[in-house]
């Protein structure tokens, strides 16, 4: 196991798994009395946005889902959020709109944040992130697309509560100045992209933290969540 057991985070209830199916399911279901961490090394079903799985090899990344209760911000606010805070502690890493943290045009992160509704309210919001940390063998479709941190000398207990103090530091920001930080790490701005098969050119970040594009007759046209790639040759 790469995480110290008895690791601790202020007030957080921290639960350690040493294989888990998906952190953000398990910490879906279990009922916290308060805010808390699920932590693992090996998730056996890791999910990914768009239904998508996340690759989760043992003790080669560090999976974990942020269990909140008091809920000030939007699912969109709380994912950039995790992303800067991730991002600031990858060397040469950069963020593509929403959530992607790359090295290079490979994806070292990503998050997926799940609020969970109890009648028309959000009860919790579930902010997974999975870092790919040590290098190793993956399935053929993900090797031009993933990569590792490797650094064999990397603390991963003091590398999470890095990632921990930023956000909760992040917290304390207006949309704006969240936002502002995203911007100077966010590498789709100012750039050509394809979006559902149509390309555009992206001009800002909005503080709801929408994606602001051109498409191209020049229309602008508000993205939020989409899914974005890099544009191959504009
Ligand atoms: C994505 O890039 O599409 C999002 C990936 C999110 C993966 C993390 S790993 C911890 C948490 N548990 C999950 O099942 N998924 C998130």
């Amino acid at each position: 196991m790469i995480i110290n057991n008895d690791f601790t985070y202020h007030d957080l209830k921290i639960i350690i798994l040493e294989e888990v199916d998906s952190t953000n399911t398990f910490a879906k279901k279990y009922p916290f009395k308060k805010d808390g961490l699920v932590l693992s090394s090996h998730q056996t079903a890791g999910k990914g946005r768009y239904q998508r799985s996340f690759y989760s090899p043992k003790d080669k990344g560090i999976y974990f889902s942020l269990v909140l209760h008091d809920l000030n911000l939007s699912a969109q606010l709380y994912t950039i959020i995790m992303g800067i805070a991730i991002s600031k502690y990858i060397k040469n890493s950069h963020i593509k709109y929403l959530n992607d943290v790359l090295i290079g045009a490979k994806k070292v992160s990503g998050i997926l944040c799940e609020g969970v509704i109890v009648g028309n309210k959000y009860q919790k919001m579930i902010i997974g992130a999975g870092i790919n940390l040590f290098e190793t063998e993956v399935p053929n479709e993900l090797k031009d697309i993933m990569t590792f941190i490797n650094d064999k000398d990397l603390n991963v207990t003091s590398f999470i509560t890095n990632i921990l103090d930023t956000f909760y530091e992040l917290l304390k920001l207006d949309n704006n100045q969240i936002i502002e930080n995203y911007k100077n790490l966010c590498s789709t701005l100012n750039k050509w992209v394809v979006i559902d098969a149509q390309n555009y050119y992206c001009l800002d970040i909005s503080s709801e933290g929408h994606l602001i594009c051109l498409d191209e007759n020049k229309n602008q046209v508000k993205f939020s969540n989409a899914e974005v790639s890099f544009h191959p040759n504009k």
